[in-house]
């Protein structure tokens, strides 16, 4: 119910922000890919995480906005460093204008969403903005780990867990923390929001891989087999190659480490090994380990018993999801 109120006000207000139209190649694709939808799942953190402290959960708009034009941002330069046709079910900016437009029209992004801090008191727009400045270069640090992870043959699930800590996980604790911080939470309770958006993004990025390989072409948006394509280590990669026999590490290793075959054998080669490790199943015990871990630490904040189930029904809903 609030989150649909909360979904609709950020919808309407991101209608209502005027971006400049010239030169038209920056500001369409950046009008592009916000209007091409998504879940919204940050900027509905946000005024969530304002909500459970203040019920002018509209203060956070701004913030909001900053964090889904952020998101959308890394989006369009992944999308570049991932080489992927498809987002949201539409062509990707690179691919529709080209990779100079895809670069710059990011970058324009970065700061448009950086500006949207200055609607705030200095007070807490320095809060913000020190948070905001954290987030994006580990955000930055995690890409890197991830694009690093495609030529490795030997990474960690450990090192994975990291990379995927900051690649999406610090996003989805800023996120909420910084609704925490426009609705005047304590240190102690914006801290303990953002440690439960951490582990959230731990399972979400745990969902979004395996969505990744197993997910409805119809409705996933993306390129399924993307990552495969990639040689991206993936939790479920990596769970095989652990589970599986020598021979059949020999397989994935070898089909990870040739351009000599083409995309439809390797995915459907790669998710047969994975099926056969099983790996998807430890993928799931996972994905509700981490679930289970950022519940127990909504049971510590001080908010309503109803506040803290709505926390948790997102969680939950998210780690259904289909896209
Ligand atoms: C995609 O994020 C990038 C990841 C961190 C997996 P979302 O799955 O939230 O993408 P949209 O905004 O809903 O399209
Ligand atoms: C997303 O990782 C992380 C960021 C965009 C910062 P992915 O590369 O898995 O995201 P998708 O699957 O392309 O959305
Ligand atoms: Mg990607
Ligand atoms: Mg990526
Ligand atoms: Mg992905």
């Amino acid at each position: 119910m609030d989150l649909q109120i909360f979904q609709e006000t950020f919808l309407s207000y991101l209608k209502d922000q005027r971006l400049t139209k010239e030169p038209k190649n920056l500001y369409e694709p950046i009008e592009y890919i916000l209007q091409l939808g998504g879940k919204r799942i940050r900027p509905i953190l946000t005024l969530m995480g304002a909500s459970l402290y203040d019920q002018d959960f509209k203060k956070a708009l701004p913030a909001a906005y900053a964090i889904e034009m952020f998101h959308n941002f890394t989006l369009v330069h992944d999308d570049i460093m991932d080489a992927a046709p498809l987002r949201r079910g539409f062509e990707t900016v690179h691919k529709k204008w080209n990779l100079n437009t895809g670069i710059l029209s990011g970058d324009a992004m970065l700061i448009l969403a950086y500006q949207y801090f200055e609607n705030y008191e200095p007070v807490v727009f320095q809060q913000l903005a020190k948070l905001f400045s954290k987030t994006a270069i580990e955000v930055c640090d995690g890409q890197q780990l991830d694009i690093d992870f495609e030529t490795r043959n030997d990474v960690t699930i450990p090192e994975y867990i990291y990379m995927i800590s900051l690649k999406t996980s610090v996003l989805i604790g800023a996120a909420l923390k910084m609704g925490a911080i426009v609705g005047g939470a304590t240190d102690t309770e914006a801290q303990k929001l953002y440690d439960f958006g951490l582990n959230l993004g731990i399972a979400f990025q745990l969902q979004d891989d395996y969505l990744d390989t197993f997910g409805d072409p119809k409705t996933f948006g993306k390129q399924v087999g993307g990552d495969i394509i990639e040689n991206k280590k993936t939790y479920l990669y990596l769970k095989t190659l652990e589970l599986s026999s020598t021979e059949d590490q020999q397989k994935l290793l070898a089909l990870y480490n040739t351009s000599d075959v083409d995309t439809d054998t390797k995915i459907e080669t790669a998710r047969l090994l994975f099926e056969k490790s099983k790996s998807p199943e430890h993928l799931k015990t996972q994905l509700e380990h981490y679930t289970k871990i950022a519940f127990e630490i909504v049971e510590q904040m001080k908010i309503t018993d109803r506040q803290k189930e709505k926390l948790r029904l997102f969680g939950e809903g998210l780690m259904n999801r289909t896209f």
